[in-house]
């Protein structure tokens, strides 16, 4: 993969991250933040005062039980969603003062996305479901059939370019939506329970694929699940509870490689 975070961004935020003084900040640094859902009584307190670093290249995995505030968090880590309050600093930028132009532009630029439901487009092949971030930026279309291509390629899926999802089993759908978030050669890979909607065989084949976009693409991971064998995976773990985090402990054992499996077993 290229150097994605090579080029400046456009101001206000290039001027930010040139102007930080006192060595290079943290890729994602979270101060404060809080998210509050409603008013009144139905006021609900999602995130309470959070505080997270994470820097280039790590692969986290954010655990913790249903309602804990993992979703809002990565909604927010994701620009997806702003905070109610606090500072959400990406590579030094203030992502809570941008606008709604400027966190899209963000998004496209640095972040690529994985859902538990694969989110792909039915009636539309893998190679367009795939070129579709790259067709948003404006890109060619043989720049965009090429850079598919690639992608597809290296989540396995070579010679399955023309099949639409449903034509596909779960565990390739999300090899489809893997291979749609790293067309744009993205920063930081943001995976809500990736493993959730798929059997055991599967989910590995999917953490190995993470994995190796960490290890071997410097690909930023962080991933929401709530299974310990796959976030056994991950070299650190974010434990949310009731809208905080709990725990944030390095994994001194991470796994190192997906189960080996036949060709037949992998479709
Ligand atoms: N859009 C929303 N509007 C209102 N409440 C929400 C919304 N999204 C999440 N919540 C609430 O915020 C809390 C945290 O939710 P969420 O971040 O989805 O948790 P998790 O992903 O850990 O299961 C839950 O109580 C949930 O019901
Ligand atoms: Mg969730």
């Amino acid at each position: 993969m290229g150097t994605p975070m090579s080029t400046p961004m456009s101001t206000p935020m290039s001027a930010e991250i040139s102007g930080q003084a006192g060595g290079v900040p943290p890729l994602i640094r979270l101060r404060g933040v809080s998210k509050r859902y409603g008013s009144g009584a139905a006021e609900l307190l999602a995130l309470k005062n959070i505080d997270l670093d994470i820097a280039a290249g790590e692969f986290v995995a954010i655990m913790g039980p249903s309602g804990s505030g993992k979703s809002t968090a990565m909604n927010i880590l994701g620009c997806l969603d702003t905070p109610s309050a606090g500072q959400y600093l990406f590579k030094g930028a203030h992502v809570e003062a941008l606008s709604r132009d400027q966190r899209a532009r963000l998004r496209r630029r640095f972040l690529g996305f994985v859902f538990q439901g694969f989110n792909l487009l039915a009636r539309t092949s893998a190679q367009e479901n795939v070129e579709l971030p790259l067709l948003y930026r404006g890109d060619s279309a043989d720049v965009r059939r090429a850079a598919a291509a690639r992608a597809l390629e290296a989540v396995g899926l070579k010679g399955w370019e023309h099949h639409t999802p449903a034509e596909l089993s779960g565990g390739q759908q999300q090899r489809v939506a893997i291979a749609r978030a790293i067309v744009t050669e993205p920063a930081v890979v943001l995976a809500d329970e990736p493993t959730g909607n798929l059997d055991t065989l599967r989910s590995h084949e999917i953490m190995g694929l993470l994995l190796a976009l960490n290890r071997d693409h410097g690909i930023t991971v962080l991933m929401v699940t709530h299974e310990p064998d796959m976030a056994a995976y991950a070299r650190r773990m974010v434990r949310f509870v009731d809208g905080r985090v709990a725990t944030d402990a390095v994994n001194l054992h991470p796994v190192t490689a997906a189960p080996a499996m036949s060709a037949s077993e992998s479709i």
